[in-house]
């Protein structure tokens, strides 16, 4: 109810300002009410502000200049066919969580954001800003959450530009379309993310527009070299082994992401698990061996579906683990699997029957691993044998 009212204010001050045609008036407070609802309503604060970088400010204007049709290339740039945004917008605040990145990661990201915080130095010495960067990582390492949390930390807005969608308009218009997506995020400091840009390159080997796709390509290599230290230009991709070694050599920056190790894999399930941690708390150990390899969407996804299932009470915790982690064993190799039941039985009190049924390991060859600690052969000497 509260915040009903507050939205009625709003919009009869936003009235009261447009009729006394206070159009700088109007820009404050719409800027203000982008800020507002930002956290309660993501998606009206997003379409207001779109409507403020559409339209930039002009001292004077009289309103209604500023409420007449777009002069075009000032909107959102759309693809001309489908009519939809080629760009996705995020404006994320400053304070939300940070991805978890390895020790490396955090510092060539950290220098990056200081470079941009600290320009006027490094201008005086003649230099300039990081100006782009790729991020190489397979599916759910966090490049799209990066970029996004890195343009929250510069206090810019973030445009993804999918580069499939971009080639799935009418090809012989992609080109166009990439330009005008390319043009529109220059205009204001911002951060542009090419998503998936080995797209192209994928494309490239099984079309028959080769042609179109090298002047894609081309566009691109252009944009890299001349793109305004006013903005940064990302791109992400799995498969760092279809870009084209020219497009590669010219970004400032090569980022890569790994998949969690053992402490990391700790630190996301319990970050994912939040408030349920000690309900889990007993499993964490064995959940991180089991989640060795995996993304830490993988990790966030199973997590998940751990908490919902709790949460409605459907199964206890114990049998989700257990199910999971047979499932997981599957795919390890035989001294995996040892090693899980050995996990197991230091850290559960499930029976060796269970652990036996849960990992594939004979219960002969579990209490020979858990009885008396294995006697370790010293590596020269087995290389010796
Ligand atoms: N490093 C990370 N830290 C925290 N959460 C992550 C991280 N990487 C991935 N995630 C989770 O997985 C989701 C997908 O990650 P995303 O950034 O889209 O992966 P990518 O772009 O590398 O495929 C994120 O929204 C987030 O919930
Ligand atoms: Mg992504």
């Amino acid at each position: 109810m509260g915040e009903l009212s507050g939205l009625k204010a709003d919009l009869a001050q936003i009235v009261r300002l447009a009729l006394a045609e206070q159009t700088e008036d109007v820009r404050l407070f719409a800027a203000r009410l982008v800020r507002k609802y930002r956290n309660t309503e993501p998606e009206l604060a997003e379409q207001v502000d779109l409507f403020l970088r559409a339209k930039p400010h002009r001292a004077g204007a009289p309103l209604r200049k500023a409420v007449a049709p777009m002069p075009p290339g000032q909107a959102l740039p759309v693809d001309d066919e489908s009519r939809l945004s080629l760009l996705k917008v995020f404006n994320d605040s400053s304070d939300r969580e940070a991805p978890m990145l390895s020790a490396e990661l955090e510092e060539s990201l950290g220098q990056l954001i200081q470079e941009r915080k600290q320009m006027a130095r490094l201008a005086a010495l003649g230099l300039t800003p990081t100006r782009s960067a790729i991020f190489v990582g397979q599916p759910g390492v966090g490049k799209t959450l990066t970029a996004r949390w890195l343009a929250a930390q510069l206090d810019v807005p973030l445009y993804v530009l999918d580069l499939t969608a971009v080639m799935s308009s009418l090809l012989g218009r992609s080109g166009s379309n990439l330009r005008a997506a390319l043009d529109f995020a220059k205009r204001s400091p911002c951060v542009l993310l090419l998503d998936e840009i080995d797209a192209i390159a994928k494309r490239r080997s099984d079309d028959s527009d080769v042609g179109e796709l090298k002047r894609l390509v081309t566009v691109i290599l252009q944009e890299v070299d001349e793109w305004p230290a006013t903005g940064l230009l990302l791109a992400a991709t799995n498969h760092p082994e279809l870009i084209d070694p020219a497009l590669w050599r010219r970004f400032d920056l090569v980022v890569e992401f790994k998949v969690p190790k053992s402490a990391a894999i700790k630190e996301a399930i319990k970050r994912f698990l939040g408030p349920d941690s000690a309900l889990f708390g007993r499993w964490i150990d064995v959940l991180t061996f089991a989640f060795r390899g995996q993304s830490f969407s993988d990790i966030e996804r199973e997590i998940q579906r751990f908490r919902r299932a709790v949460a409605l009470g459907t199964t206890p915790d114990a049998d989700l683990i257990e199910e999971f982690i047979k499932a997981r064993a599957l795919s390890l190799d035989r001294q995996g699997r040892i090693d899980m039941a050995v996990l197991l039985a230091k850290q559960t009190r499930l029976s060796q029957h269970s652990i036996s049924d849960i990992t594939g390991v004979s219960r002969d060859t579990i209490r020979k691993y858990t009885t008396c600690e294995p006697t370790v052969v010293p590596k020269k000497r087995r290389h010796e044998a």
